[in-house]
């Protein structure tokens, strides 16, 4: 079938995006969903950091990709073989395939899944193919094997969540990654106790979804650090205790003084060195980092490994925020229906897919948490979605 799709041809184009346009839309092909994989109409799709380091060179990926990662839609098509979902089926898609029999995935790790990082580092779907082509039948990569940024996708049955469909699409897309990161690391990965204090580096949409997760999670004290004076504004609205800004002289020493000599738990999530460097710093004697910044694959940082052994400390990564995104989505989403975690704070602005490349200049200015396409709006639905994002961003 022919959809309509965003695809990026060249990474690294100059800003600002939205005169360059990294991303086309473009009509493409996609092709009939394949064993064990379902054919899904896409109703809402994100805009993550983690798609601008593509776009920016950051994350380097193969071209010509379909973009987009973070998604929620309704199932129209099981592939042969596919089990447990029917057509009409509420999903959100899940951006590493948990193949289910690797050595991690045997050990309830699925965000290191073997195939699934390999078929996502490759660009192609689990089956090891790619479903998308354009009009010259020349092979279209996916991005993370979702390929959000579509009218539809061709994805594997283990790319998908079926959720609560009285849950709005537009909501529900945040779960896919902001949530599941950003929550994910803080009960899955840092394992935050009652009681403990953190600090949440980074107020995007993973970090402020980690923010909300530390205070569900009974944190006694969330310190909020970014450099963007509004974010931290939002963030001391949203529940964070008290909010520094880390270009500030005397930050971390401001830090240490509020909290006896460090937080318990330090989290990253802005994806730069030096952010990441404050976050260990600011951590008490004993203190765990968790880090979910993805900075350019050479950049490396500076740490004495003395302090880490003669003060105990941990430094430890996470990836899709540890989930095991079949139990964690569905259990995130009971939270917010619930009121504890309120992340539909977090979307800021509403585009149609023609808007995207304004939405990644603005996302690379800081100016967005989470900026969400939606598709088939009707004329009148489009026009509420823009008055909507302009009153969003002027709440930002
Ligand atoms: N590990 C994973 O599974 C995973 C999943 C999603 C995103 N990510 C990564 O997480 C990071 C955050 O993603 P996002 O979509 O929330 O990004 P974002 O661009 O929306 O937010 C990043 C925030 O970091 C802040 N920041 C920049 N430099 C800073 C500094 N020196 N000190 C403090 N704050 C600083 C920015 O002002 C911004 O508010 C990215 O690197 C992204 O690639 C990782
Ligand atoms: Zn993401
Ligand atoms: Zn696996």
């Amino acid at each position: 079938m022919k959809i309509k799709a965003a695809v990026l041809h060249a990474m690294g184009k100059e800003r600002p995006y939205n005169i360059s346009n990294p991303l086309l839309i473009e009509e493409v092909e996609l092709k009939k969903p394949q064993a064990s994989e379902v054919l899904v109409k896409i109703r809402a799709a994100g805009l993550c950091h983690s798609d601008l380091s593509v776009i920016d060179g950051n994350r380097p990926r193969q071209v010509p990709m379909v973009l987009g990662h973070e998604a929620a839609g309704e199932v129209v098509e099981l592939g042969p073989g596919v089990k447990g979902l029917a057509v009409g089926d509420h999903v959100v898609f899940s951006f590493v395939p948990v193949c289910g029999h690797c050595k991690h995935c045997t050990i309830a790790r699925p965000a290191l899944c073997e195939n699934g990082v390999a078929a996502n580092n490759k660009g192609l779907l689990l089956s090891g193919e790619s479903r998308l082509e354009n009009q010259q039948h020349q092979e279209i990569f996916h991005h993370m094997g979702v390929s959000g940024f579509a009218e539809y996708a061709v994805v594997s049955r283990q790319s998908i969540v079926a959720i609560d469909k009285t849950l709005p699409y537009d909501i529900a897309a945040l779960f896919g990654c902001a949530v599941m990161t950003g929550v994910g690391a803080v009960i899955n990965t840092a394992k935050i106790r009652l009681g403990e204090t953190a600090l949440v580096t980074g107020l995007g949409g993973v970090g402020f979804s980690a923010l909300l997760g530390a205070l569900a999670a009974g944190a006694s004290k969330v310190i909020v650090a970014d450099v963007n004076k509004e974010k931290l504004q939002k963030a001391l609205e949203l529940g964070a205790h008290v909010a520094i800004d880390t270009t500030e002289e005397n930050a971390l020493e401001k830090l240490r003084d509020l909290t006896d000599g460090g937080v318990d738990v330090g989290l990253e999530f802005a994806g730069v060195v030096p952010a990441l460097e404050f976050t260990y710093n600011a951590t008490a004697r004993g203190g765990r980092t968790v880090t979910a910044g993805l900075p350019h694959p050479s950049k490396t940082m500076q740490l004495a490994p003395v302090k880490l052994v003669a003060e105990e400390r941990t430094l430890q990564g996470s990836y899709i925020g540890s989930c095991i995104p079949s139990r964690d989505i569905p259990a995130y989403i009971a939270l917010y229906q619930s009121g504890r975690l309120p992340v539909n704070k977090l979307l800021t602005h509403k585009l149609r897919l023609d808007e995207i490349n304004e939405g990644f200049e603005r996302l690379a200015k800081g100016e967005a948490i989470r900026q969400i396409l939606t598709f088939d709006a009707s004329s009148a639905d489009a026009v509420s979605s823009r008055m909507n994002s302009d009153v969003l961003q002027a709440s930002l």
